[in-house]
């Protein structure tokens, strides 16, 4: 029988709060309360077996209701629709469950609704009555987990899949092999797991720590073929496909440590407990696409899906340039360069692929030499690769660091625990929009939509991994799913006020970092004033400043939104600490200060730093010095080998000493300066002080001078020399606060 249904116009409604994330696209509240008992009656033959179980356990779990056959009137009653949109499903509640649906998965979406429709007060469960009218805006809801960098066990695999099925994402984007580990086992190659699943030791703490330690540990673990079906079949009841990744041509050490064979120059090397980017990669010799089919052979058998992700990012050209055997191929392919023979490479894997019925699917790189005529690319240094592949015909997922990478901090870094770097908090999330504005309707229809990933260098635990990917994969949740989602502050209501005490019931270790208070300043002509953020307009702070010298403590309360101004010094510089303690949330922040004599100066970059790094004019001479590990935006960053700047005091002063803060971070291309001049700037420019003498962070230069206008000129190393990271490239600098004693 076929139902038609209204489709409301959700742009025209007003919407009033829904506890359902992600926010379905109509949410129509009427007066009124449906009550609950502990049974729940159903006629359970008119149910599809699948979502007939998963309700149950998802009542069961959430709020202790059973559910029981009957076939008299049921509580609960569906109906299946045509011609609605894709995965459409609506639900009614008034004096029963009315629930519309266009297939399985959208009544399992419908049940996930539901159930956060449930609420409890005083032991008494009921649903506000309300119609709800549902459907998703993309296809591919991604999260993806890599476990070669960290190994994630069966069981904790599998509350990653109940979390994702909780808020409607669709995709497992599961990072099976890389450098570090091999994780799946391939019968046909058994080594790949004997000895490509575990490594002896592993970095500890950040990649550009100097000197790197390790900690001399095994570590390592991989899913046998029955523990990948296993997972797979989870996940299907769930209604989520998984993308398995097998990595090539490059991140392939840990295969390589288990057949060196395949490799260039054929040398045998360990598993390596170092991240980052290895020479070594896959030959591209006619062994290597042998071994590379088998293995593929035997994971299109084992995972249904549509998609085979197949890597291709990250792989340095340098051992193909110099093997006999991949110039050959090159030659006898008329290739031109490495890039063509990436491409080269890609297709022919391509083809295995589509003979098996598989779409491929890779990294953004594959796009460079020529991207391979079926291929769907995943987008994620910035959307400039989804955009091109889209124009080209070709489909994509949005995937960019700036929204989309969950291994970046969500907090300020000195606040949070080790991360890789980067910035991603959850608003920034939220906004995420896989659709850029360059793409026109018919190029747009090539998004397939997004996903975030979650890179495990730095996530050494299952509780770790939790932290970082919620609450931000609800906020992906909402930018993939919401026809119209609501803005921020009201998503953050619902977050915080309903969604919080389920995560808190299921013991999900998410994190709270969004709801810090956070701290602006600005300067002005006394100095500067301290602005208090906080998620909660209403909020007070109890504010302590101490300073560090005298230990003298002042207290003060402070609203949200009222300023704290810091004045210059009258005389010396003074380190202070402030914590702000929020008297709502319980969660505070803390700041450290200098004031010195250059507060609220006026900043000249007579070289513009890089647009990238260049976060705030004012950041060299707002007290607070660049935090580490280094996230970017707190400094400012130049990738010129002279830098010159200009500072005007607000008044002109007797300047004992400057102190710079530079940032040291080889690994990153971040070098220190060569050498540093400062003169003073009146009628004509006059050096004061000079140095080369640079071997720390900070650089102190004695001045004793009267000072006013002050012109600062750093000179780097034309280029980064060779054997240090970055070799032939002009270093990075970068800068933060300049103090003035
Ligand atoms: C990547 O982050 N290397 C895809
Ligand atoms: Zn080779």
């Amino acid at each position: 029988m076929l139902f038609t249904v209204q489709l409301f116009d959700s742009s025209a409604q007003k919407q009033e709060q829904c506890n359902i994330l992600p926010t379905p696209v109509v949410y129509k509240r009427v007066k009124g309360n449906l009550y609950l008992r502990e049974k729940i009656h159903l006629n359970k033959e008119n149910w599809p077996k699948n979502t007939l179980n998963q309700l149950d356990s998802m009542l069961q779990k959430f709020h202790k209701i059973t559910i029981q056959d009957t076939t008299g009137k049921p509580f609960i009653r569906l109906r299946k629709l045509t011609n609605v949109p894709k995965d459409f499903y609506s639900i009614s509640i008034s004096s029963f469950i009315f629930i519309s649906y266009s297939n399985e998965r959208a009544l399992y979406y419908a049940m996930q609704s539901l159930v956060q429709l449930i609420k409890t007060e005083n032991k008494i469960k009921y649903i506000p009555k309300a119609f709800v009218q549902d459907y998703p805006k993309f296809d591919w809801r991604g999260l993806h987990l890599d476990v070669s960098r960290h190994f994630f066990s069966v069981e904790e695999i599998k509350r990653y899949l109940d979390l994702m099925a909780m808020y409607k994402l669709n995709t497992f984007h599961w990072h099976l092999t890389d450098d570090q580990g091999w994780r799946i086992e391939i019968n046909a190659y058994p080594k790949l797991t004997t000895v490509g699943a575990f490594r002896d030791s592993t970095l500890i703490g950040h990649y550009t720590a100097n000197p790197r330690k390790y900690d001399s540990q095994r570590h390592g673990g991989f899913y046998t073929q029955q523990e990948i079906k296993e997972i797979v079949s989870y996940a299907a009841e769930r209604y989520i496909d998984v993308v398995p990744e097998i990595e090539m041509p490059g991140h392939s050490r840990a295969a390589l440590a288990a057949y060196p064979r395949f490799s260039c120059t054929g040398k045998q090397q360990k598993v390596p407990g170092l991240w980052g980017v290895f020479e070594d990669i896959y030959c591209t010799k006619e062994e290597s696409f042998q071994f590379l089919s088998n293995i593929l052979n035997e994971v299109v058998s084992l995972f249904p899906g549509k998609y085979i992700h197949i890597g291709g990012d990250e792989a340095p050209k340098s051992r193909w340039k110099s093997c006999a055997k991949c110039q050959n191929v090159m030659q006898k392919n008329r290739l031109k360069d490495a890039h063509e023979l990436q491409s080269y490479f890609i297709s022919r894997i391509e083809q295995f692929l589509n003979k098996k019925g598989k779409n491929l699917i890779g990294w953004d790189e594959i796009l460079e030499g020529g991207l391979s005529p079926n291929a769907t690319v995943m987008s994620w240094r910035g959307f400039k690769g989804g955009i091109a592949a889209a124009k080209n015909g070709h489909y994509v997922v949005m995937t960019p660091g700036t929204h989309c990478y969950f291994d970046h901090y969500q907090g300020k870094s000195n606040e949070e625990p080790l991360a890789i770097g980067g910035y991603t908090p959850l608003e920034k999330v939220y906004q995420f929009n896989p659709i850029p504005d360059e793409l026109d309707a018919a190029q747009a229809s090539y998004i397939l939509g997004g996903q975030a990933n979650l890179w495990t260098e730095y996530i050494t635990s299952y509780d770790q991994l939790e932290y970082m990917a919620y609450p931000r994969a609800i906020a992906l949740s909402q930018a993939l799913w919401c026809q119209n989602k609501p803005n921020y502050e009201k998503f953050c209501q619902v977050l915080y006020d309903v969604h919080y005490e389920k995560l808190d019931s299921l013991k999900v270790n998410y994190s709270k970092s969004s709801q810090r208070a956070s701290i602006t300043s600005k300067v002005n002509e006394k100095g500067i004033s301290l602005i208090l953020d906080s998620p909660d307009t209403s909020d007070i702070f109890c504010t302590s400043l101490r300073t560090k010298l005298s230990g003298e403590e002042i207290k003060l309360n402070l609203k949200a939104g009222e300023e704290l101004m810091i004045t210059r010094p009258k005389k010396h510089v003074t380190e202070q600490e402030i914590e702000f303690i929020s008297k709502n949330s319980a969660l505070g922040s803390t700041i450290h200060l200098t004031r010195h004599h250059a507060l609220g100066a006026k900043v000249n970059y007579i070289t513009k730093p890089n647009p990238q790094y260049h976060y705030a004019p004012s950041l060299l001479i707002d007290g607070q010095k660049g935090v580490r590990p280094w996230r970017g935006h707190e400094w400012i960053g130049f990738d010129t080998c002279k830098i010159i700047i200009e500072i005007k005091l607000p008044e002109k002063k007797k300047i004992k000493e400057i102190v710079f803060s530079f940032l040291e971070s080889n690994g990153s291309w971040i070098y220190l300066p060569k050498q540093i001049q400062v003169s003073n700037q009146m009628k004509r420019r006059k050096k004061i002080r000079s140095t080369t003498n640079i071997n720390s962070e900070l650089v102190r230069l004695k001045i004793k001078k009267r000072l006013k206008t002050i012109n600062i000129e750093i000179n780097t190393f034309s280029s980064i020399p060779q054997g240090l990271p970055g070799a032939g490239r002009v270093p990075w600098t970068f800068l933060d606060e300049i103090v003035f004693h």
